[in-house]
């Protein structure tokens, strides 16, 4: 199959609707189109057909317990296709969509099980990009997206890493640029009695307790130990791997830097290829290997953005090893470390 890539360009919104048009037919008739949101890239497909969901799992190599988000593009449909919306996941609606929230709801008889991975509750998420709203709304209201990347790879951040990932394996690509946010959606169950985070995002859960009031944090998400298992099907397997080796280095920035150029300096003399996560800030500071810097520390968004794109690169360059430095801020920090701590396997070197 060949992919065909459409860019679509600011300014040029009579160009970019027929895009958008053409993707929309592919997706009515049972096809797959990647395109932009704010978070990340998404791999979509029409999240009411069984056949069309079921493609988005061969394309991704996913395994099939794993349910997808169906992206709305209004209101008015989220009541479609999940059974009871309680008043606090309308309130953090209101407060957060279009936005990189999704909310899990027990789901209508409309919703396949392959969409959601034979569960009886469905994911939703009201992205805010006006290409994805424009696609969602022209295919037809409900479309199911997981991240576009090859299922274990680092989630696409720009129109590239989809092409790497899914070229000849889809028929579309919308490239809309980078994204904004660049790490997946908050995910939030409302399935139970008290919401629960299942997946840290943009969206902390102090920014939602202000509106709702209490929230629990799933308690398998810590990761630490393994018998607690995480809700979201999603967040148990290896996820956002390098081909390298990743470690973490965590404490004092100036014990990190040393720690670092120590390690580092062992690694290249033993004639391994080695990489360095650090920051504006840091990055000076580091002597041997191939040093990137994945933001500045006095804005974690910039972090956030590039966090994946980085992993890719490192990927390209074949690095054997790549030590990190942490990221323990509060806000966006709990996310970006949610996805460091598993693409590292949790390997982390406390100085
Ligand atoms: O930002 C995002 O959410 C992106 C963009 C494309 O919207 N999408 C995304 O989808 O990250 P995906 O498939 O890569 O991640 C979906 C996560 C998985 O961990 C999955 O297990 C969980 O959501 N999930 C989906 N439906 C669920 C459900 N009914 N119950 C529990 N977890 C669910
Ligand atoms: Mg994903």
């Amino acid at each position: 199959m060949q992919t065909v890539i459409e860019k679509l360009l600011e300014g040029e919104e009579t160009q970019n609707l027929h895009k958008i048009e053409v993707a929309a037919n592919i997706l009515k008739e049972g096809g797959l189109v990647a395109f932009p949101t704010e978070t990340v890239y998404g791999l979509g497909a029409d999240a009411l057909n069984p056949a069309a969901a079921d493609r988005i799992y061969r394309a991704k190599g996913r395994p099939s317990d794993n349910p997808l988000i169906v992206h709305i593009y209004c209101m008015d449909d989220l009541q479609k296709i999940a059974a009871y919306i309680p008043a606090k996941a309308k309130r953090l609606a209101d407060h957060f969509w279009p936005g990189p929230l999704t909310m899990i709801f027990k789901k209508r008889d409309n919703v396949p099980a392959e969409t959601t991975g034979g569960l009886d509750t469905v994911a939703v998420r009201m992205p805010n990009h006006p290409l994805a709203l424009a696609l969602i709304e022209a295919a037809g209201g409900f479309i199911a997206a997981p991240s576009a990347n090859t299922s274990g790879k680092p989630s696409p951040t720009l129109a590239e890493h989809v092409k790497e990932d899914m070229d000849g394996r889809i028929p579309m690509i919308l490239d809309g640029g980078a994204v904004g946010i660049g790490i997946e959606s908050t995910i939030v169950d409302f399935s139970e009695e008290t919401p629960m985070v299942l997946r840290p995002g943009y969206i902390t859960p102090d920014m939602m307790k202000e509106v709702i009031g209490e929230i629990r944090i799933d308690p398998g998400l810590a990761g630490e130990d393994l018998s607690v298992r995480p809700k979201a099907p999603g967040m148990k397997y290896k996820h956002y791997a390098p081909k390298a080796e990743l470690i973490l280095v965590n404490g004092a920035q100036e014990k990190v830097q040393q720690t670092i150029n120590n390690l580092t300096k062992e690694a290249v003399e033993s004639g391994r290829t080695v990489g360095v996560i650090g920051t504006d800030e840091s990055c000076g500071c580091y002597h041997y290997g191939i040093v990137k810097s994945i933001g500045t520390r006095s804005d974690e968004d910039t972090i956030a953005r590039h966090l994946y794109g980085i992993l890719r690169e490192f990927d390209e360059q074949d690095v054997d090893i790549i030590y990190s430095e942490s990221f323990s801020t509060p806000r966006i920090g709990q996310a970006i470390m949610n996805r460091l701590l598993k693409a590292a396997g949790h390997q982390v070197i406390e100085v």
